[in-house]
């Protein structure tokens, strides 16, 4: 790496490069110059532009070059403990292993070695962004922002706001005293620039009337991006039916407090495993983006999303590690669970459900889940220039492979390891 590309989001690299065009049409281009101005790609092009001639070039011919993945849902308190209780249905894990764990992030130390872990494998994994849930404690939530904003890395990160239905200490006394904290958090944070609020009661059952009401409140006026979970489990959209009695359907709760989408609310809702037709209505009229967690929907035998359904109706869609329901943070991963999940609908469900293809597991966890942050997840003009330089000398071939069946392999193969290097919005990594 040269000063120049250090300090300068302003370069040029060579390489073979594979990205979105769109959701279904994937753009392969072999031995080409990607030029990023000012942390902006610019173009991809064969030959250097003359109004570009001045700029540097770094050479990585003969590698693989894709823009960076969005992780659209993680939990970073959930890190520690991945792996464990993976025999149990979410509510049974929450009370069992999420909720007694969350309970420790009172604690400072324990709090920042943890989170410390976290980030982490965060900086050397393929995300350069993600939506993330921290725990309700204001401290610590604060103490991952700064390491998130230190990273490099572009993130969101959410306080979580619970007041009911869960034990104690991890219950926030009252839905005042978990609106000032929410109030004090923002506050705090508002000295950030890549790690930034999101607002996020934790889900329904977790959440009082009043709470609710407060958070659509705090929305309204500072226009705050929302992030929940919304029809993971059967047992949890029973209990959401009985907490909310008015409501037709669990999307339907979270519309009637006015969190769920719309102009002026960004709206990340997880799982979305059993929606009814009706709610996949509302989450397509309201934008909501859905973020498809197919490691943590078998982990937890929570079920197969309809993702089939959601591409062709055209809903905003990206992919999550829900850590720790899942237990890989790759969004590499993520999209083969998801490409073999639908195999699995497809074949034992329904039959009208075409699998996901690569071209569109690729999209999901580039542009797809991008998009919530901007014009990201591509290298089309205009976008952020979020890039990941892949070394493939782990994965030799016998005879020579087009660029889709080099993206398949590093898709299904490869690991952390295997990122030679990473830029997040022009800003080298490493
Ligand atoms: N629903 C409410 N909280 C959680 C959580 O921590 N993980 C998952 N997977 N679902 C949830
Ligand atoms: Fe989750």
């Amino acid at each position: 790496m040269n000063n120049t590309m250090k300090h300068n989001f302003t370069f040029i690299i060579k390489g073979d490069f594979c990205y979105s065009a769109s959701k279904k049409e994937l753009a392969a281009r072999e031995n080409h110059f990607l030029i990023c101005i000012n942390g902006i790609c610019a173009g991809i092009f064969e030959n250097i532009p003359m109004q570009y001639r001045h700029i540097p070039v770094t050479d990585y011919s003969g590698h693989l070059i894709l823009p960076g993945l969005t992780d659209l849902h993680t939990h970073a308190p959930q890190y520690s403990f991945r792996g464990m209780g993976m025999d149990l249905e979410l509510l049974d894990w929450l009370n069992t292993h999420t909720f007694p764990e969350e309970s420790r992030y009172e604690d400072l130390a324990y709090a920042r070695n943890a989170y410390r872990r976290f980030t982490d494998d965060m900086i050397h994994g393929p995300s350069t962004r993600a939506c993330i849930f921290a725990t309700r404690h204001v401290t610590a939530t604060l103490l991952l922002m700064d390491m998130l904003e230190a990273s490099g890395l572009i993130t969101k990160v959410g306080k979580v706001n619970m007041d009911r239905n869960c034990p104690f200490p991890l219950c926030e006394a009252d839905f005042n005293t978990s609106l000032s904290d929410t109030q004090l958090w923002l506050e705090a944070s508002k000295k950030q620039k890549r790690c930034l609020p999101i607002l996020t009661p934790r889900f329904i059952p977790s959440c009082s009337d009043p709470l609710m009401k407060g958070l659509a409140d705090l929305q309204k006026n500072t226009g705050l991006p929302v992030q929940s979970h919304l029809s993971e489990n059967l047992s949890e959209i029973e209990w959401v039916q009985e907490l909310c009695p008015d409501s037709r359907f669990y999307g339907e709760a979270y519309y009637n407090y006015h969190l769920f989408g719309g102009e002026t609310c960004p709206t990340i809702m997880a799982h979305c495993v059993h929606s009814s037709p009706e709610e996949i209505e509302l989450l397509k009229s309201q934008n909501v983006w859905v973020a498809h967690c197919p490691q943590s929907n078998t982990n937890l035998s929570s079920g197969i999303a309809p993702v089939r359904r959601y591409l062709d109706q055209d809903l905003r869609i990206g992919l999550g590690s829900d850590i720790a329901g899942g237990t890989c943070g790759s969004i590499f991963r993520a999209m083969t669970d998801a490409i073999q999940v639908s195999k699995l609908y497809w074949r034992l469900i329904d039959t009208d459900a075409v699998p996901v293809t690569v071209e569109e597991a690729f999209w999901m966890g580039t542009a797809g889940g991008g998009t919530f942050f901007g014009k990201t997840g591509s290298f089309l003009p205009g976008w952020d220039a979020d890039i990941l330089v892949m070394d493939e000398s782990r994965f030799p071939n016998t005879s020579p492979l087009t660029l889709r069946q080099r993206l398949e392999r590093v898709i299904y193969l490869s690991e952390d390891r295997d990122i030679l290097h990473k830029f997040v919005a022009g800003r080298q990594l490493f």
